[in-house]
């Protein structure tokens, strides 16, 4: 099987899981994944750098829920939001109904939609979407958010992030553990289903690996904007600064 096949294949299996939008609703209703305060520390960051207007690609918005209480009062002047599951974009259209600005949403592959876009964007949100990329993907993929962002523009990346010594493995067993000991409204199926998806699908970084791979696309600052306190999920800010 070539790799374009294998692609095509982990992304409609992700596709299937991210259908089923409920499981994962259980976890930003429940906070479990630190929703809370990674999306305060992206609205803090709109707010301070953008005072007057800018817009806004969502790579993997989902429900947008938490993406619609952090744009609420900034001046978000265009809002493109991409993502695989269309029962999420679904609840993601009336989430973002609440918020006064120009909307657009479009389901696919963000690694090929992206590919499509002809203009440019003050910010660029990934949240929770990039670890499904192997390395090399996630290269390219910054490639390209680094060709459509203003030259004022900022890459924001929400992910889980490995610590500096710690392979894929271990990472996976640790979020495992506390997945397993802590998300205790989700019921043991849910849990077993999650635990099957990230080994299956998840290739988090570490902050340093991440840096390499922005730097190596153009960008020349990063900074850790928040980190959880299981340390497990984080929001990296990405940019270039002149
Ligand atoms: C863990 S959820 C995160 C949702 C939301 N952004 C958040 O912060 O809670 C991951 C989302 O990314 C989407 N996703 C995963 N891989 C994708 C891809 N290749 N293209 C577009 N969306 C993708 C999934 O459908 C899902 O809605």
């Amino acid at each position: 099987m070539n790799s374009e096949v294998r692609n095509g294949d982990r992304v409609q299996t992700v596709r299937e899981f991210f259908e089923q939008w409920d499981a994962y609703d259980c976890i930003i209703e429940n906070n479990y994944m630190f929703h809370r305060e990674i999306y305060a520390a992206v609205r803090l960051q709109l707010q301070k750098r953008f005072p007057t207007s800018y817009t806004m690609l969502e790579l993997g918005c989902g429900d947008a829920s938490c993406t619609a209480k952090a744009v609420l009062g900034t001046p978000l002047r265009h809002y493109l939001g991409n993502d695989l599951s269309s029962s999420a974009l679904q609840i993601a259209t009336r989430n973002m109904a609440a918020v006064p600005c120009k909307q657009d949403f479009k389901q696919g592959d963000l690694y090929e939609f992206i590919k499509t876009i002809d203009r440019r964007f003050e910010v660029i949100l990934a949240g929770f979407s990039m670890h499904h990329l192997p390395a090399e993907r996630k290269s390219k993929l910054l490639g390209r958010c680094r060709n459509i962002l203003n030259h004022d523009g900022i890459l924001l990346i929400l992910d889980p992030i490995r610590r500096i010594d710690e392979t894929r493995q271990e990472f996976l067993q640790r979020w495992w553990e506390n997945c397993d000991a802590a998300w205790a409204k989700v019921p043991p199926a849910n849990r077993a289903l999650f635990r099957e998806h990230i080994f299956a699908h998840d290739y988090p970084e570490t902050l340093q690996s991440m840096e390499k791979l922005a730097r190596d696309n153009g960008f020349t600052r990063t900074k850790l904007l928040y980190l959880d306190p299981p340390q497990l999920h984080g929001l990296l800010l990405v940019e270039i600064k002149t």
